[in-house]
């Protein structure tokens, strides 16, 4: 598979960090671009420390600034695109169609061409406008995995909490992983 993980500036790049860190391992990707807008940057600075971000080596990095590369266009064939975690300025220039940036170029071409776009937002609460967009985005066929974790299979670190939305993401990006325990209906004990 060939993939785009966008990050941006809203909180939780230990997001990005942890899927980065599970796609670096994954027999399933062949490639991968990593696009960062500036936020996404300042951010990762403050949640994770000065040095921000760790990305895999063998994965291309970008800026948000440029055309100079292959998946905004839409005859570059890649399967997925990710925006994780995706601000809630990004998911509204996306809603709107606004092209004037690497990150929402690309998911521009990614709707147009039908191929899969998951967006992660952290926000909470949302605005009106903002659940309108994401109204928006899921019509024209974008996925929004909220990131909201889920604690049955109660995880004991900040990394495991973050995980629990990290094994959706690879879930639907069609990626096998381990990251957490699968929901089983418990035995009632008498
Ligand atoms: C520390 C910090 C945390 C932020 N958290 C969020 C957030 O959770 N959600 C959000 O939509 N914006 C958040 N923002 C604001 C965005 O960074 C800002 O709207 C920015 O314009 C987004 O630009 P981008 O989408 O190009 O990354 C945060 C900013 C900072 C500095």
């Amino acid at each position: 598979m060939k993939l785009v993980v966008a990050v941006t500036g809203a909180s939780g790049s230990i997001y990005a960090q942890r899927l980065l860190a599970e796609l670096a391992q994954a027999k399933e990707v062949e490639e991968c671009h990593v696009a960062l807008s500036a936020y996404a940057k300042q951010v990762a600075a403050a949640e994770l420390g000065a040095k921000g971000l760790t990305i895999p080596k063998k994965f291309k990095v970008h800026g948000d600034k440029t055309m100079e590369v292959p998946f905004v266009s839409g005859s570059a064939s890649f399967q997925a695109m990710v925006i994780v975690p995706c601000s809630m300025g990004t998911l509204g220039r996306i809603a709107h169609g606004y092209s004037d940036s690497t990150i929402t170029r690309a998911a521009d071409v990614f709707l147009k061409e039908r191929r899969k776009l998951i967006l992660v937002p952290r926000e909470t609460p949302w605005n009106l406008l903002q659940a309108r967009n994401v109204v928006t985005l899921l019509e024209a066929g974008a996925t929004v995995i909220p990131a909201v974790p889920s604690f049955y299979g109660k995880p004991k670190t900040v990394e495991q909490v973050a995980d629990t939305v990290v094994a959706r993401i690879l879930d639907h990006l069609g990626v096998r992983n381990d990251l957490v325990k699968r929901w089983k209906t418990p035995v009632v004990e008498d």
